[in-house]
């Protein structure tokens, strides 16, 4: 009779006790987090109601729990119609996308502002988000048009865009989510150099505002002529030297997503170094205060939108890091947050509030926006939301073409990534099979698609010629019948 181990019987035990465990965690989110985006489909139906002007855009909500609004100008104001996007992405429902159309018309002139780096935030998370949810073809000059000038803004001596019009020439941490405005054009129409804009801008960013242990400074102030820096400061964070919250949450987010436009694995050990600096450093229930070194800790405010934009990068991250042990710790604390901002004590389900999230701080340092609703918390509270369920891009492998196992297409080790700009993909069949080959861009969109071919048992090899697609994360993806085999592709030209 074969010997069963001590070690092997406890893993079994563990297996068998785990597993179930797991499931159940994973169905009790399931149901908080789907409870959540009702929640947010109410309360962004009440919001439509409540603001009506197609004009105006909600920001944040005062003492009576009612929205401010703003109008297009205001750093924020793509933020509703993206939220109102989001909705019809999770509705399917043609009102919501009639909504989200107009309040993004209302942002129409905002194309042409090249007075901040915030077009990004305006003109993509209202026309960019609609026009990648609908390939409303009217809408892409315009996210072109917004690209173009962005890129007024930058200084080849520095190597960044100009964030404010303010100091000598500032570039703030918050500037890296507008680097995508530029990515994204780049890749669809507009002119290369938008690219290597960005990426100038992200590397210099990860040079000058990421500290060894990857905290982050939200200001540095450059000599526009000699590129040399002036100061280093902090506007919303408590102190120069001290972690500005929602700043860190955007670098986290930015640099993961430069990531996946480039490849460059720089970015992508700076995403990581924030994010740890991010998940080592979160109180007890996973939302930080407005400052990570505040100094009346634990009596500080806490910033709801730091949290809500630290879930959706961490999300992304977990899919974009080869270490397992990394793709479980970034995936569980993105839940984690989500599960805190759920709860009573985030969820603004029984506040008088119009906001989905409560306890969002704007400005702590001018007593601006203090414990309140953010539209930003909720719009990137959402995207976390849909990017968990696998409904929004970036999802490195949407679930429809998840790994299944076991599967009879196995990947050969010594496959060369990043690849440039011909690969060759090995792989074993353990029996024969129809095969169908893809690549998939993280939108979930197929750029490429080959014919299928019947394969014997055995090892074969798939010579793919990426010389057409820009730099970038890709998913190829083989399929036999139902089973489905995915890897992640690096491009970087
Ligand atoms: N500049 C955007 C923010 O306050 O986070």
């Amino acid at each position: 009779m074969r010997k069963v181990s001590f070690h092997s019987t406890i893993f079994g035990i563990l297996l068998v006790v785990l597993i179930p465990v797991r499931n159940l965690r994973a169905q009790n989110l399931d149901s908080l987090f789907q409870h959540s985006l009702e929640f947010a489909r109410q309360q962004l139906e009440n919001s439509v109601a409540e603001i009506v002007d197609t004009t105006q855009f909600a920001r944040s909500t005062d003492e009576y729990g009612n929205w401010t609004t703003k109008s297009s100008g205001s750093w924020t104001s793509g933020f509703f119609p993206g939220c109102l996007w989001h909705m019809y992405k999770y509705t399917s429902d043609s009102t919501w996308k009639n909504w989200a159309r107009s309040w993004t018309a209302g942002l129409w002139d905002e194309q042409y502002d090249t007075g901040t780096h915030d077009v990004g935030f305006k003109v993509f998370d209202s026309y960019g988000l609609g026009y990648r949810m609908t390939i409303n073809e009217d809408y892409k000059p315009v996210i072109l048009r917004a690209a173009q000038s962005l890129a007024t803004r930058y200084n080849s001596t520095v190597g960044c865009t100009r964030s404010w019009n303010n100091r000598t020439f500032p570039v703030i941490i918050d500037n890296m989510m507008n680097l995508e405005l530029l990515f994204w054009a780049s890749k669809n129409g507009g002119e290369t150099e938008w690219y290597d804009m960005a990426i100038s801008h992200g590397l210099r960013t990860m040079q000058d505002h990421v500290r060894a242990d990857g905290s982050t400074y939200q200001i540095v102030d450059y000599n526009p002529t000699t590129g040399i820096i002036i100061q280093k400061e902090t506007s919303q964070g408590y102190t120069t030297e001290s972690t500005w919250a929602r700043g860190q949450s955007w670098g986290l987010y930015g640099f993961t997503m430069a990531y996946r436009h480039t490849g460059d694995v720089r970015l992508l050990e700076t995403a990581c170094k924030l994010a740890d600096f991010v998940v080592d450093n979160l109180p007890e229930d996973y939302v930080p205060y407005w400052d990570y070194f505040a100094p009346n800790i634990p009596n500080e405010e806490k910033d709801a939108s730091a949290a809500a934009i630290a879930a959706s990068g961490l999300l992304e991250l977990s899919g974009l890091v080869d270490s397992t042990d990394l793709q479980v710790k970034y995936w569980n604390t993105a839940e984690n947050i989500l599960a805190s901002l759920s709860s009573d004590s985030y969820l603004a389900e029984s506040s008088n509030s119009s906001g989905i999230l409560l306890h969002g701080v704007g400005n702590h340092n001018k007593g601006s926006e203090v414990d309140v609703s953010l539209i930003y918390a909720d719009y990137y509270f959402i995207e976390a939301l849909l990017r968990h369920q696998g409904l929004v891009s970036p999802t490195l492998a949407p679930r429809e073409y998840a790994c299944l196992t076991p599967t009879k297409i196995k990947l050969l080790p010594n496959y060369p990534n990043p690849f440039n700009p011909v690969t060759t993909i090995p792989y074993r069949l353990s029996e024969s099979a129809n095969l169908a080959f893809s690549v998939y861009d993280l939108t979930g969109r197929r750029i490429r698609s080959f014919d299928t071919v019947y394969q014997n048992a055995g090892n074969h090899r798939f010579i793919f010629n990426a010389r057409q697609l820009a730099s970038g994360i890709y998913l190829f993806v083989m399929q036999a019948g139902p089973q489905v085999k995915s890897i992640k592709i690096t491009l970087v030209r």
